[in-house]
C-alpha cells in the first residue's frame, strides 16, 4: 500500500477506551481541519477494528487487521511492525496501548525513525525511559508524552501564578484522583494488576506538580491497600497513597484510587491544593460548578474544560472536540506539522540540524521524554516504596529510584 504524504499520515495504536473517546475524534478533526491526511490504527484485533467501524461510521481509516480477511478474534501483538513498515518518513505514530506495553511499541517506532505521540505515563520503569530517550536523541525524534492536564486552565493558572511568585515558596500541597469501580473491573479488567491507579491517573499530579514548579522530586514513601479488588478475583490495589519531599523541601500528597462507588456524579474525582510562603491554591478539577440533572440519567458533574463536543462554528449538524484532551495532543499534531514545513526540502544533515534546533526549543516547553521521565522514576520508586514496607526511596542522578 502507497500512502499519501502530501499532508501528516498518523498511525494510532491501541483502539481501546482512549483512542475511541479522545484521540480518534482528535484526529477526524485534525484532519477536516487540513493537517492530516492518511489515518491508520493498528489493534491487538480486527473485533476492536469492527467496533470502532461502527463507532465512527462516517470516517475513513485503515485497519490493521482488516477484519474482512481475519478471525476477528485472533490476536496480532505483533502486527503493528507491519503497519509501521507502510509509513512514509515523516509520519506520526500515536501509541494508546496499555501502559506496561508502552515501551515494546515505541522503540520499535523509533527504530525506523518515526515521531511519536504516547499516552502517559511514558512507560514504567526508568530504564525503559533512557533507552527511549536515548533512541529519540540519535535521530532527532520528537516524542510526547500526552499529560493533558498540563493544558488544563486550572493547572496552567497554578503554573503562572506560582512562576510569577505569586505563591512564594511552596511549603506543602494534596492532590487527590479517584475514579469509579468500572475501570479496573471492566475497562481495564485485562491490564489492572499489570497497573495501579497511582500509575494510571495519579502520575498525572506528579507530572502537574513538576510542570508547575519544576522542582525535582527527592524522596518519597508509598502506602498501598489491596482490600475490595481481591474480593473480586483482581490481585490489585484499590488505592496508593504517596507522599513526596521535593528538592526545596516542599512535600506534596497524593492519593488515587479506582474503586470509587458507580454511583459517583463523575468517572474522576480530582482537585489539587497548593500552600506557599504567600499564598494558596485550591481547585475542585472534578466540581467545576456545572451540571445536568436529566429524567432517568444520574446527576452529573460536568466539566466542560476536558474534551466536550460542542456546536461547530463551520458548519451546521458538526461539533467541535474543544479542551485540554484535544490542545494535548493537537501540540503534537502541530508540532509534526511544523518539523515537516521546517525540514522539507533540506539534506539529510541539514534535516537533523533542524530537528535538534526545534527540540532544543521546545525541551523545557513539552512534555518530551526528559521530562515524562520524572513520572516515570516517581511512578517505579511508589513501587519500590510500597514493596518495602513503605520505606523512603530517593533517585539517582539519572532518576533511577534507590531505596533510603
Ligand atoms: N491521557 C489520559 O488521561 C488517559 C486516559 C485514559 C487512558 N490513558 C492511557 O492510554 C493508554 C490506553 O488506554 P485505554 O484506555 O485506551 O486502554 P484500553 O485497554 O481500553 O485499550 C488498549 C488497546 O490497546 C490495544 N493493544 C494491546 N496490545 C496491542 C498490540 N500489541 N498492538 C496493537 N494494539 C494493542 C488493545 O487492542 C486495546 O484496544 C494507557 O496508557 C492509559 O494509561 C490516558
Amino acid at each position: 500500500m502507497t500512502i499519501e504524504n502530501d499532508r501528516l499520515p498518523v498511525l494510532l495504536i491501541g483502539g481501546g477506551m482512549e483512542s475511541r473517546e479522545v484521540i480518534m475524534p482528535t484526529l477526524f478533526q485534525e484532519r477536516r481541519r487540513g493537517k492530516i491526511g492518511w489515518i491508520g490504527i493498528s489493534s491487538l484485533t480486527g473485533s476492536v477494528i469492527q467496533g470502532l467501524r461502527k463507532y465512527f461510521p462516517n470516517e475513513e481509516f485503515t485497519g490493521y487487521p482488516d477484519p474482512d480477511k481475519v478471525d476477528p478474534d485472533k490476536e496480532f501483538p505483533e502486527l503493528f511492525k507491519e503497519a509501521l513498515d507502510e509509513l512514509p518518513e515523516g509520519s506520526l505514530v500515536i501509541v494508546a496501548v496499555p501502559d506496561h506495553i508502552h515501551t515494546t511499541i515505541l522503540l520499535p517506532a523509533l527504530e525506523r525513525g518515526l515521531d511519536c505521540i504516547v499516552e502517559k505515563p511514558l512507560c514504567l520503569l526508568v530504564e525503559d525511559a533512557h533507552k527511549i530517550i536515548e533512541a529519540a536523541d540519535e535521530k532527532a525524534l520528537y516524542i510526547l508524552t500526552d499529560y493533558h492536564k498540563r493544558h488544563d486552565r486550572a493547572v496552567r493558572a497554578a503554573r503562572a501564578r506560582y512562576r510569577k511568585g505569586d505563591l512564594g515558596e511552596l511549603l506543602h500541597g494534596h492532590a487527590w484522583i479517584e475514579e469509579k469501580k468500572e475501570m479496573p473491573l471492566k475497562n481495564f479488567a485485562a491490564w489492572a494488576e499489570k497497573s495501579s491507579p497511582f500509575e494510571y491517573i495519579g502520575v498525572h499530579y506528579v507530572d502537574a506538580y513538576y510542570f508547575i514548579t519544576g522542582l525535582m522530586p527527592k524522596r518519597l514513601a508509598a502506602f498501598g491497600q489491596k482490600k475490595f479488588l481481591p474480593t473480586q478475583g483482581k490481585d490489585a490495589f484499590d488505592a496508593i497513597q504517596a507522599v513526596i519531599e521535593w528538592e526545596d523541601g516542599s512535600v506534596f500528597w497524593i492519593q488515587s484510587s479506582w474503586v470509587c462507588p458507580e454511583s459517583n456524579t463523575a468517572l474522576t474525582n480530582q482537585g489539587l491544593n497548593l500552600h506557599g510562603t504567600k499564598g494558596e491554591y485550591w481547585a475542585d478539577h472534578k466540581n467545576r460548578n456545572l451540571s445536568f440533572t436529566i429524567d432517568d440519567t444520574p446527576y452529573e458533574h460536568y466539566n466542560p474544560n476536558f474534551f466536550r463536543p460542542y456546536d461547530s462554528w463551520e458548519e451546521e449538524g458538526l461539533v467541535d472536540w474543544v479542551g485540554y484532551g484535544y490542545e494535548s495532543i493537537q501540540q503534537g499534531i502541530d508540532d509534526m506539522v511544523t518539523i515537516r514545513q521546517e525540514t522539507k526540502g533540506l539534506s539529510e544533515k541539514e534535516a537533523l540540524e533542524k530537528r535538534r534546533e526545534l527540540l532544543a526549543k521546545w525541551e523545557n516547553l513539552r512534555a518530551l521524554p526528559r521530562q515524562a521521565l520524572i513520572g516515570v522514576a516517581v511512578n517505579e520508586a511508589v513501587r519500590l516504596s510500597i514493596d518495602n514496607n513503605s520505606r523512603y526511596v530517593g533517585f539517582d542522578e539519572k532518576m533511577y529510584p534507590k531505596l533510603l
